[in-house]
Protein backbone atom coordinates (compact mmCIF):
# COMPACT_ATOMS: atom_id res chain seq x y z
CA UNK A 1 0.00 0.00 0.00
CA UNK A 2 0.69 3.61 -0.62
CA UNK A 3 2.40 5.19 3.14
CA UNK A 4 1.58 8.83 1.71
CA UNK A 5 -1.58 8.13 0.40
CA UNK A 6 -3.12 6.61 4.03
CA UNK A 7 -1.33 9.83 6.16
CA UNK A 8 -3.07 11.93 3.61
CA UNK A 9 -6.08 10.12 3.99
CA UNK A 10 -6.27 10.28 7.65
CA UNK A 11 -5.08 13.68 7.79
CA UNK A 12 -8.35 14.45 5.15
CA UNK A 13 -10.75 12.91 7.28
CA UNK A 14 -9.67 14.42 10.79
CA UNK A 15 -9.78 18.14 9.09
CA UNK A 16 -13.61 17.29 7.79
CA UNK A 17 -13.87 15.47 10.84
CA UNK A 18 -12.72 18.20 13.68
CA UNK A 19 -13.77 18.16 17.28
CA UNK A 20 -12.61 21.41 19.25
CA UNK A 21 -10.70 20.08 22.09
CA UNK A 22 -8.94 22.94 24.40
CA UNK A 23 -6.00 21.15 24.81
CA UNK A 24 -5.55 21.08 20.86
CA UNK A 25 -5.26 24.69 21.21
CA UNK A 26 -2.37 25.02 23.08
CA UNK A 27 1.41 24.36 22.44
CA UNK A 28 2.40 24.50 26.73
CA UNK A 29 3.74 21.26 27.28
CA UNK A 30 2.28 21.48 30.90
CA UNK A 31 -1.46 21.76 29.78
CA UNK A 32 -0.55 18.86 26.97
CA UNK A 33 0.97 16.54 29.54
CA UNK A 34 -1.96 17.47 31.83
CA UNK A 35 -4.69 16.72 29.02
CA UNK A 36 -2.44 13.69 28.39
CA UNK A 37 -2.55 12.44 32.06
CA UNK A 38 -6.27 12.76 32.48
CA UNK A 39 -6.97 10.86 29.03
CA UNK A 40 -4.74 7.84 29.79
CA UNK A 41 -7.99 5.68 31.21
CA UNK A 42 -10.85 8.70 30.65
CA UNK A 43 -12.92 9.52 27.61
CA UNK A 44 -12.85 12.45 26.54
CA UNK A 45 -16.47 13.63 27.44
CA UNK A 46 -15.51 12.73 31.25
CA UNK A 47 -11.97 13.94 31.07
CA UNK A 48 -13.19 17.35 29.72
CA UNK A 49 -14.18 18.57 33.54
CA UNK A 50 -11.38 18.27 34.78
CA UNK A 51 -8.86 19.21 32.36
CA UNK A 52 -10.92 22.70 32.86
CA UNK A 53 -10.92 22.43 36.64
CA UNK A 54 -6.99 21.46 37.03
CA UNK A 55 -6.19 24.26 34.20
CA UNK A 56 -8.24 26.54 36.06
CA UNK A 57 -6.61 25.83 39.33
CA UNK A 58 -3.13 25.24 38.15
CA UNK A 59 -2.55 27.44 35.70
CA UNK A 60 1.14 26.46 35.27
CA UNK A 61 3.58 23.82 36.70
CA UNK A 62 4.44 26.22 39.38
CA UNK A 63 1.03 26.33 41.14
CA UNK A 64 0.55 22.25 40.67
CA UNK A 65 3.77 21.82 42.48
CA UNK A 66 2.64 24.02 45.63
CA UNK A 67 -0.59 22.61 46.00
CA UNK A 68 -1.53 20.97 48.62
CA UNK A 69 -1.62 16.82 48.04
CA UNK A 70 -5.01 16.61 49.42
CA UNK A 71 -6.22 19.01 47.35
CA UNK A 72 -4.93 17.60 44.24
CA UNK A 73 -6.36 14.38 45.35
CA UNK A 74 -9.67 16.06 45.90
CA UNK A 75 -10.07 17.78 42.54
CA UNK A 76 -9.55 14.20 40.71
CA UNK A 77 -12.33 13.03 42.73
CA UNK A 78 -14.49 10.70 40.37
CA UNK A 79 -11.75 9.80 37.61
CA UNK A 80 -9.94 6.91 39.68
CA UNK A 81 -6.85 5.73 39.26
CA UNK A 82 -5.32 7.92 41.87
CA UNK A 83 -1.86 7.21 40.95
CA UNK A 84 -2.22 9.34 37.99
CA UNK A 85 -2.83 12.56 40.58
CA UNK A 86 -0.38 10.97 42.78
CA UNK A 87 2.06 11.11 40.07
CA UNK A 88 1.07 14.43 38.23
CA UNK A 89 1.65 16.24 41.45
CA UNK A 90 5.26 14.21 42.32
CA UNK A 91 6.18 15.31 38.59
CA UNK A 92 4.99 18.56 38.98
CA UNK A 93 7.01 19.33 42.05
CA UNK A 94 10.19 17.73 40.40
CA UNK A 95 10.18 20.29 37.70
CA UNK A 96 9.20 22.77 39.78
CA UNK A 97 11.80 22.39 42.50
CA UNK A 98 14.32 19.89 41.00
CA UNK A 99 14.41 21.27 37.11
CA UNK A 100 13.99 25.07 37.72
CA UNK A 101 10.37 24.44 35.97
CA UNK A 102 11.53 23.83 32.93
CA UNK A 103 9.25 21.14 31.53
CA UNK A 104 11.21 18.37 29.51
CA UNK A 105 10.82 19.19 26.44
CA UNK A 106 12.06 16.28 24.21
CA UNK A 107 10.60 12.67 23.91
CA UNK A 108 13.33 10.84 26.14
CA UNK A 109 13.03 13.31 28.61
CA UNK A 110 9.77 13.05 28.31
CA UNK A 111 9.68 9.35 29.41
CA UNK A 112 11.50 9.80 32.46
CA UNK A 113 8.93 11.42 34.43
CA UNK A 114 6.70 9.15 36.39
CA UNK A 115 3.37 8.03 34.39
CA UNK A 116 4.51 9.07 31.32
CA UNK A 117 4.96 5.95 28.94
CA UNK A 118 5.45 5.89 24.97
CA UNK A 119 2.45 6.92 24.06
CA UNK A 120 2.14 9.61 26.46
CA UNK A 121 5.48 10.99 25.55
CA UNK A 122 5.08 10.64 21.45
CA UNK A 123 1.73 12.76 22.08
CA UNK A 124 3.71 15.23 24.05
CA UNK A 125 6.94 15.56 22.24
CA UNK A 126 4.76 15.85 18.55
CA UNK A 127 2.13 18.32 20.20
CA UNK A 128 4.16 20.53 21.71
CA UNK A 129 7.43 20.45 20.07
CA UNK A 130 6.91 18.55 16.56
CA UNK A 131 8.83 15.95 17.19
CA UNK A 132 8.47 12.74 15.22
CA UNK A 133 7.15 10.49 17.08
CA UNK A 134 3.88 8.21 16.60
CA UNK A 135 1.56 7.42 18.86
CA UNK A 136 0.45 4.20 19.40
CA UNK A 137 -2.04 2.63 21.32
CA UNK A 138 -4.79 -0.21 20.60
CA UNK A 139 -6.39 2.21 18.62
CA UNK A 140 -3.66 2.38 16.28
CA UNK A 141 -3.12 -1.10 16.33
CA UNK A 142 -6.48 -1.39 15.00
CA UNK A 143 -6.93 1.02 12.05
CA UNK A 144 -3.23 -0.10 11.04
CA UNK A 145 -4.30 -4.07 11.07
CA UNK A 146 -7.42 -3.02 9.22
CA UNK A 147 -5.98 -1.11 6.54
CA UNK A 148 -2.86 -2.58 5.96
CA UNK A 149 -4.26 -6.29 6.25
CA UNK A 150 -1.54 -6.76 9.06
CA UNK A 151 -2.90 -10.68 11.04
CA UNK A 152 0.29 -10.37 13.99
CA UNK A 153 -1.39 -10.94 17.02
CA UNK A 154 -1.81 -7.81 19.05
CA UNK A 155 -0.86 -9.73 22.19
CA UNK A 156 2.21 -10.75 21.21
CA UNK A 157 5.56 -8.45 21.33
CA UNK A 158 6.04 -9.03 18.09
CA UNK A 159 3.04 -6.69 17.27
CA UNK A 160 4.52 -3.85 19.29
CA UNK A 161 7.57 -3.32 17.20
CA UNK A 162 5.42 -4.09 13.98
CA UNK A 163 2.78 -1.66 14.67
CA UNK A 164 5.45 1.02 16.15
CA UNK A 165 7.67 0.76 13.12
CA UNK A 166 5.01 0.90 10.80
CA UNK A 167 3.83 3.81 12.18
CA UNK A 168 6.80 5.77 12.56
CA UNK A 169 7.24 5.42 8.69
CA UNK A 170 3.49 6.53 8.62
CA UNK A 171 4.23 9.59 10.16
CA UNK A 172 5.13 12.82 8.29
CA UNK A 173 7.87 14.54 9.12
CA UNK A 174 6.40 17.86 8.22
CA UNK A 175 3.13 17.61 10.02
CA UNK A 176 4.08 14.61 13.08
CA UNK A 177 1.17 16.37 15.30
CA UNK A 178 -1.96 16.52 13.21
CA UNK A 179 -0.92 13.07 12.17
CA UNK A 180 -0.99 11.46 16.03
CA UNK A 181 -4.39 13.74 16.46
CA UNK A 182 -5.93 12.33 13.37
CA UNK A 183 -5.07 8.38 14.32
CA UNK A 184 -6.28 9.12 17.71
CA UNK A 185 -9.79 10.61 16.57
CA UNK A 186 -9.68 8.24 13.43
CA UNK A 187 -9.65 4.88 16.23
CA UNK A 188 -11.89 6.81 18.68
CA UNK A 189 -14.35 7.86 16.28
CA UNK A 190 -14.04 6.55 13.06
CA UNK A 191 -12.72 2.94 12.90
CA UNK A 192 -14.03 1.87 16.12
CA UNK A 193 -13.56 -1.74 17.77
CA UNK A 194 -17.08 -2.69 17.38
CA UNK A 195 -19.54 -1.04 14.26
CA UNK A 196 -16.87 0.67 12.81
CA UNK A 197 -18.27 3.81 10.16
CA UNK A 198 -16.94 1.99 6.74
CA UNK A 199 -19.91 2.78 4.97
CA UNK A 200 -18.73 6.12 5.41
CA UNK A 201 -15.19 6.05 5.45
CA UNK A 202 -12.59 7.64 2.85
CA UNK A 203 -10.36 5.13 3.26
CA UNK A 204 -12.47 2.21 2.69
CA UNK A 205 -11.63 1.56 -1.00
CA UNK A 206 -7.75 1.13 0.35
CA UNK A 207 -8.90 -0.41 3.15
CA UNK A 208 -7.29 -4.55 2.93
CA UNK A 209 -10.02 -5.23 6.03
CA UNK A 210 -13.06 -3.67 3.69
CA UNK A 211 -12.28 -4.85 0.61
CA UNK A 212 -11.29 -8.28 1.59
CA UNK A 213 -15.01 -8.09 4.28
CA UNK A 214 -12.41 -8.79 7.31
CA UNK A 215 -13.02 -5.66 9.30
CA UNK A 216 -14.98 -7.88 11.71
CA UNK A 217 -11.78 -10.29 11.79
CA UNK A 218 -8.88 -7.63 11.93
CA UNK A 219 -7.25 -7.04 14.37
CA UNK A 220 -6.25 -10.60 15.44
CA UNK A 221 -6.23 -11.05 19.38
CA UNK A 222 -5.21 -14.35 20.74
CA UNK A 223 -6.24 -14.79 24.01
CA UNK A 224 -4.04 -16.89 26.00
N1 LIG B 1 -6.83 10.36 23.96
C1 LIG B 1 -5.57 10.45 24.41
N2 LIG B 1 -5.02 11.61 24.05
C2 LIG B 1 -5.97 12.30 23.36
C3 LIG B 1 -6.02 13.56 22.73
N3 LIG B 1 -4.96 14.37 22.76
N4 LIG B 1 -7.14 13.93 22.10
C4 LIG B 1 -8.20 13.10 22.10
N5 LIG B 1 -8.23 11.91 22.67
C5 LIG B 1 -7.12 11.50 23.30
Amino acid sequence: SDYQAFSSYIISWYRANPRDLPWRNTRDPYKIWLSEIILQQTRVAQGLPYYYAFSEAYPTVKELALAPEAEVLRLWQGLGYYSRARNLHACAKHIWFDMAGLFPNTYEDLLVLKGVGSYTAAAISSFAFDEVRAVVDGNVYRVLARYFGIGTDIASGKAKREFETLANELIPKDNPSEFNQSMMDFGARQCTPKNPNCGNCPLQLSCFAFQKDLVKELPVKINK
